[in-house]
Order: C-alpha cells, then sequence, then structure tokens
C-alpha cells in the first residue's frame, strides 16, 4: 500500500484526478470505480477541468458507483445518482449509457445486487476504484462488522454513519435506513484502489486503516490486502499516524539514480 500525505485539501484532490487522468489517457475505455461524499469532491473539480481545458477525454470511459441509498428516487436532491450528475456527468462527455449506479428504488433487490455484480463482470472489471472512508472506517456502505469478502447487497446503516450523513438532510429522521452497496469483495476485486481522506476527524479511521491490525470491525483496513492501494491524504487526516510517508507517488528514478552513482563510484 502506498500512502501519500499532502499538505491540504487541494494538493490531495489534484493529485487523485492526476491519478485517475492517467489510468483514462492509458486506457480510453477505462472502466472507473466513483464515490460520493465530500472528500471527492475536489477530485471531480479538477476532473472536470482537465476535460474543459486539456482535452481529457471520457467518450469511452464506463463507470460503476460504490453505492446508493435506499428509497431516494434518482432526482432526490440527496440521492447519489444526483450527486453523481450534478457534481461529475453532467460536466464532461461520458455517455449516459457507460454510467452505472446501484439502483435505490427496484423492489427486487437481490437481483438489482446480482446484476448490478454482473454487470461489473461484464465490462472486464474496475481498473480503479474511488473511495472515501467514514469516520467509523466503513468503504462504500460497508459498516463496521462486514463481511471482509462480501459482495453487493443491501446494509443497514449504522447510527453513527446516520449522524455523519445527517448534516445533509433536513432532520436526521430523513436519513435513509439502507443501502444498496458493493461489497468489499466487490471493492477489492478492483485491479487498483485510490483512497482519500481529508480532515481531522478522519485521522483515526486513517491510522487504523493504514497501520491497525485488519478487522472487520475497520473495513477499511482491508486495504492493506490490496497489491495496488494507493492512500492520498491531507495532513489532517495523516495527523494520528505512526511511521512517516512519502508526499508523492514513489518514483523509481531516484532509485535508478542512486544504482547509477554507485556503478560510477566503482569504475
Ligand atoms: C458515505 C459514503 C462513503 C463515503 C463516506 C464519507 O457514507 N457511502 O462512500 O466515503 O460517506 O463521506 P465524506 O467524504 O463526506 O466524509
Amino acid at each position: 500500500m502506498e500512502v501519500i500525505v499532502k499538505e491540504n485539501y487541494d494538493k490531495m484532490s489534484r493529485l487523485a484526478a492526476k491519478i485517475i487522468a492517467e489510468v483514462v489517457r492509458e486506457k480510453p475505455r477505462a472502466v472507473l470505480g466513483l464515490a460520493t461524499g465530500s472528500t471527492p469532491m475536489g477530485t471531480y473539480k479538477e476532473l472536470i477541468r482537465l476535460h474543459k481545458e486539456e482535452g481529457l477525454d471520457f467518450s469511452q470511459v464506463v463507470t460503476f458507483n460504490l453505492d446508493e441509498y435506499i428509497g431516494l428516487p434518482p432526482e432526490h436532491e440527496q440521492s447519489y445518482h444526483y450527486f453523481m450528475k450534478e457534481n461529475f456527468f453532467d460536466h464532461i462527455n461520458i455517455p449516459p449509457g457507460n454510467i452505472h449506479l446501484p439502483p435505490g428504488m427496484v423492489e427486487n433487490l437481490l437481483e438489482a445486487c446480482r446484476q448490478y455484480e454482473q454487470d461489473i463482470k461484464d465490462a472486464g472489471g474496475i481498473d480503479i476504484q474511488l473511495l472515501g472512508i467514514g469516520v467509523n472506517g466503513h468503504i462504500a456502505f460497508n459498516e463496521p462488522g462486514s463481511s471482509l469478502g462480501s459482495r453487493t447487497r443491501v446494509k443497514t446503516l449504522d447510527n453513527n454513519t446516520i449522524q455523519n450523513n445527517s448534516r445533509f438532510f433536513e432532520r436526521i429522521e430523513d436519513v435513509p435506513k439502507y443501502a444498496i452497496t458493493m461489497g468489499i469483495g466487490t471493492v477489492m476485486n478492483s485491479q487498483r484502489l485510490l483512497l482519500l481522506a481529508t480532515g481531522v476527524n478522519k485521522a483515526h479511521a486513517i491510522a487504523i486503516t493504514v497501520e491497525g491490525p485488519i478487522t472487520a470491525l475497520v473495513p477499511a483496513t482491508i486495504v492493506q490486502l490490496h497489491r495496488q492501494a494507493t492512500l492520498v491524504v491531507d495532513r489532517q487526516a495523516a495527523a494520528e499516524l505512526k511511521c512517516s510517508y512519502r508526499d508523492s507517488p514513489h518514483d523509481l528514478s531516484e532509485a535508478v539514480a542512486y544504482i547509477k552513482r554507485q556503478k560510477g563510484k566503482k569504475s
């Protein structure tokens, strides 16, 4: 797992967008796993800028979002369908048919979950999955206690999550109690993970995620087992980390330059 600590939210967002943009430039038909929440908003803003100012092309890109509240129609301002349209999809050139979010209003939920897994598979799997993290260490809506091998399914939201997400609703009673979410196993099947965290209220969750034991009590800890996971966090979210980390992606050219210097010394 690569951990990168940036000075602030803007720098974190710019690096996250750069990483995603590189994936899209390298593979125009890339399959992106996307996330909602306040954390990735700066990343979407920067990706939109890259599209408008530098021609980053999303015309062949396919997306799968992590989760959706159950019981909120796509037009509801707090639904994740609405969030993604407003904050990202309406501002780039992705064909609507390439966009996938778990449906929050279908009655046959079991079939919807099965179909979502199948759609990801049919698209060739997710190339890079963007993730936020809950204060309690949840990823997507995989709350503490979630099976680490779980697939797309319906989850009951933790009281802590309902409390945290109530800031987006008029009253806490309006926060949905259930969500449809990719499972932890689904997330882990992605080729690459990009987890972002900002602010001091995420510091504890990040410390356990990076340096703690892997446990279903903190679902994000599973990313330690992923073969290509990158965590980009700001200084505040890094505040409780014990080891020291870099502020830029690991670059092999430094090591190669060192080898060359060593060779030079010998001759
Ligand atoms: C929600 C989402 C998660 C997100 C988390 C943190 O519960 N389901 O995907 O990571 O909130 O949100 P924020 O980035 O607003 O702190």
